[in-house]
């Protein structure tokens, strides 16, 4: 069956394409951008999808997602991450190393993409392990990894203390052409810390984990980079200090690229107050000249993409005070509404801002996504921009409810999402 979307607002960062328009996906494939649809709309074979007044964009590449499978399908499995990513507009999503057994070595690898394939509704794009077991001692089979599938390398959510190993990874991935993603934290400094570290942290009695343990390690990450030549991509950047080193990086040339969550910039740890666990993650929620950072850095390029962080954890598990619970939010279902605030607020365009989710995320990791190229995988979002909805976190299609963003009243519906000229979700 072919799909016409008729007289949408195109936009298309990838080709600098923000026109009305109409889209004819035929064998998967984005066939063509037809002048009118009156002939299509006579023909019995092709299903018409009206997009006035809405977007059409290329589908959204979320790069970092946890999955949970295998190991913790409570939380999440390949099949229900996939269903919250399309309900979010979501059609490629990357998944962190983090289940059990970690994602070090080719069977997991395979295995995933094998559930991807059979069970899942977007394409899924694994992330390696850099070490052994997430353990930061012994490199993993990086090379099968990377045969089977493996489109990055990260120990996220658990950051590779020794220097030596990093410089290893670095040098080592350069023969893929593929970065090292990090998860940038001195866990000695983090301790034993819960949440930021500053006035709420100690209006709370909780403790603190301190900008500077991110920092610490973005840069050394940053000066490994430069003395391997290794791309580096650094994961969730919450603090100014962090995007102050990668703009410096960037312009000495180091092949430095980032990304930062909806979380990071739009809530401050001032959220974590009442002690909701649903507000605790790492790295944590900032202060206020951090969020100003982050924003401002996303505007002028330093933070070239979006990401979720996508992080399910049961209500059992966030049901517990602050210092037990663990640390992550769902993010797949709220993201697009989050991140037209940033057009609302005028740090953005539109145009801007979808880029970040589509062919600047891609090309990090060279997915070959984030497009509506003629010939390529009609892999396509048609949202409503200016519909009013309140997040319902009991109708996220995710297996987790772990949102901060419950009862919010944003603007930006989803209303179809395509992979592969299929439709895969409907509001
Ligand atoms: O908040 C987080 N949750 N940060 C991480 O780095 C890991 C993630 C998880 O796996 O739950």
């Amino acid at each position: 069956m072919s799909i016409l979307i008729k007289g949408g607002r195109i936009i298309d960062p990838s080709q600098g394409i923000d026109e009305k328009g109409n889209i004819l996906i035929e064998n998967g494939k984005i066939k063509s951008f037809p002048k009118t649809a009156k002939k299509f709309e006579k023909d019995s074979k092709v299903k018409v999808i009206d997009a006035k007044g809405k977007v059409v964009s290329p589908g959204l590449v979320d790069i970092h997602v946890h999955l949970r499978e295998p190991g913790f399908e409570h939380k999440e499995t390949i099949s229900s991450g996939c269903k919250s990513a399309a309900a979010g507009g979501f059609t490629s999503i990357v998944c962190m190393p983090n289940t059990n057994p970690v994602n070090d070595n080719a069977s997991v690898t395979e295995y995933i993409l094998l559930k991807a394939r059979t069970e899942g509704i977007v394409n899924v794009y694994p992330i390696g392990a850099i070490t052994k077991g997430e353990m930061g001692e012994t490199l993993a089979q990086i090379g099968e990894m990377y045969e089977a599938g493996c489109v990055g390398v990260s120990d996220d959510g658990m950051p590779v203390m020794d220097s030596k190993v990093m410089r290893h990874a670095m040098e080592y991935v350069q023969a893929f052409d593929i970065p090292v993603i990090s998860h940038a934290e001195d866990k000695n400094l983090s301790g034993t810390g819960v949440m930021n570290e500053g006035e709420v942290s100690t209006q709370l009695g909780l403790v603190g984990i301190p900008c500077a343990s991110e920092d610490v390690m973005v840069s050394r990450d940053i000066m490994v980079a430069e003395l391997t030549g290794a791309r580096l991509h650094i994961c969730h950047v919450s603090t100014a200090g962090s995007v102050r080193l990668i703009k410096a990086a960037k312009k000495r040339g180091v092949k430095v690229t980032a990304e930062v969550t909806p979380h990071h910039f739009i809530l401050t740890d001032e959220a974590v107050n009442e002690y909701d666990t649903n507000a605790k993650m790492n790295p944590p929620l900032r202060g206020k000249k951090d969020r100003k950072a982050v924003i401002e850095g996303l505007k002028d390029g330093t933070l070239d993409a979006i990401a979720t962080d996508h992080a399910p954890h049961s209500e059992d598990e966030k049901k517990v005070e602050f210092d037990l619970a663990p640390f992550g939010i769902v993010g797949l279902e709220t993201a697009l509404p989050l991140s037209l605030k940033l057009v609302e607020d005028g740090v953005l365009t539109l145009s801007q801002m979808i880029s970040k989710l589509t062919d600047s995320p891609s090309k990090i990791l060279n997915l070959g996504k984030g497009t509506l190229e003629i010939g390529c995988a009609a892999d396509v979002v048609i949202f409503d921009p200016e519909k009013e909805i309140t997040i319902e976190r009991n109708k996220f299609h995710s297996k987790s409810k772990n949102s901060p963003f419950h009862g919010w009243s944003l603007k930006g519906l989803v209303e179809h999402t395509i992979v592969d000229g299929k439709v895969v979700y409907s509001a």
